[in-house]
């Protein structure tokens, strides 16, 4: 018997495997189709303090492995979150739920989170200074050191959950931002968010994306993920969660051997819905292969 349980911060998992925010709704939509409390959690779609209608249509530009997106945070704001989305998730879960939190200031972070925190669904806040689709805010949080750790400050001044900062690719040296999120207090990191990219109609010759550009993810992604959460895993002590591109239960592994401690599964939900599904149920033939018999001793195993 292979042992799939990890640990974020207190938050003990029973696999690593987590549907990445923005790609599985607020978890309950997944309920009609299988158990949903085989996923080690749910990080719930990206929420703000006010609700969001989101960016103008088109917002998904189809990508050789992969896709880009430029939703614009469409959510329905905190506090229909915890009144409505909560508690149809609380139905069908019983597991804590990851709470990603976007902001267009240090204060509506803070007042987000404050929020989210007394929740008990929530057993983990990530916290996205990293959205590539919105302006005065998200990822322009997440490429400054200074930016980053005054977020991080802030939100840990009001909350009790672990804090995980969710981190952009689209900078030089990401460990200097993660280093920076680890000082000002971070429990833990999430990476990566997408990379910003473009595609132009042949037809029309204008970019397809409304917004021109947004945030590429999928299989094309994963070796930019893998090296970064080795990075990042080189510079912090605190957990981390990896992401980008991640669609087989070897890439969970490889992933960890990177330095990842949970693993988000984002692109590949909106493939195959059962994606998630499938690759917690390959893993422990994965393991077996590789001759794993736990995955908690093999974190940061390639370092
Ligand atoms: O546009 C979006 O809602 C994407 C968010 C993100 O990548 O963080």
């Amino acid at each position: 018997m292979v042992n799939t349980q990890v640990d974020l911060s207190g938050l003990v998992l029973d696999n690593p495997v987590i549907p990445a925010s923005g790609t599985f709704g607020f978890g309950y939509e997944f309920a009609e189709l299988y158990d949903i409390n085989i996923l080690g959690s749910i990080a719930l779609k990206g929420t703000t303090l006010d609700p969001r209608f989101g960016n103008p249509t088109p917002r998904i530009a189809e990508c050789t492995e992969g896709l880009i997106n430029s939703v614009g945070l469409q959510n329905p704001g905190v506090d229909k979150v915890i009144s409505e989305e909560l508690p149809k998730l609380k139905k069908v879960f019983h597991k804590k739920s990851v709470a990603n939190v976007s902001g267009f200031s240090v204060e509506s972070y803070a007042k987000t989170c404050e929020k989210l925190d007394k929740e008990e669904q929530i057993g983990l806040l990530e916290v996205n200074i990293s959205c590539p689709n919105v302006q005065n805010g998200g990822m322009s949080f997440g490429t400054s050191a200074k930016s980053a750790a005054e977020v991080t400050k802030a939100v840990k001044a009001v909350t009790t959950k672990p804090v995980y900062m969710k981190l952009t690719p689209n900078v030089t040296d990401i460990a200097e931002i993660a280093a920076a999120c680890a000082e000002a207090g971070a429990d833990g990191i999430s990476l990566i968010n997408t990379m910003l990219g473009m595609r132009i109609d042949l037809k029309s010759k204008k970019p397809v994306i409304h917004n021109k550009m947004g945030g590429f993810s999928g299989p094309a992604i994963f070796p930019v993920a893998v090296r970064m959460v080795y990075q990042v895993y080189e510079a912090v002590d605190i957990p981390i969660i990896g992401m980008g591109g991640v669609s087989s239960a070897e890439d969970v592994i490889e992933m960890m051997l990177a330095g990842a401690t949970g693993v988000e599964v984002g692109a590949a939900n909106l493939v195959d819905p059962f994606a998630s599904k499938k690759i917690i149920e390959a893993l422990p033939a994965a393991m077996e292969k590789y001759g794993i018999h736990s995955l908690k001793e093999i974190i940061g195993g390639a370092h």
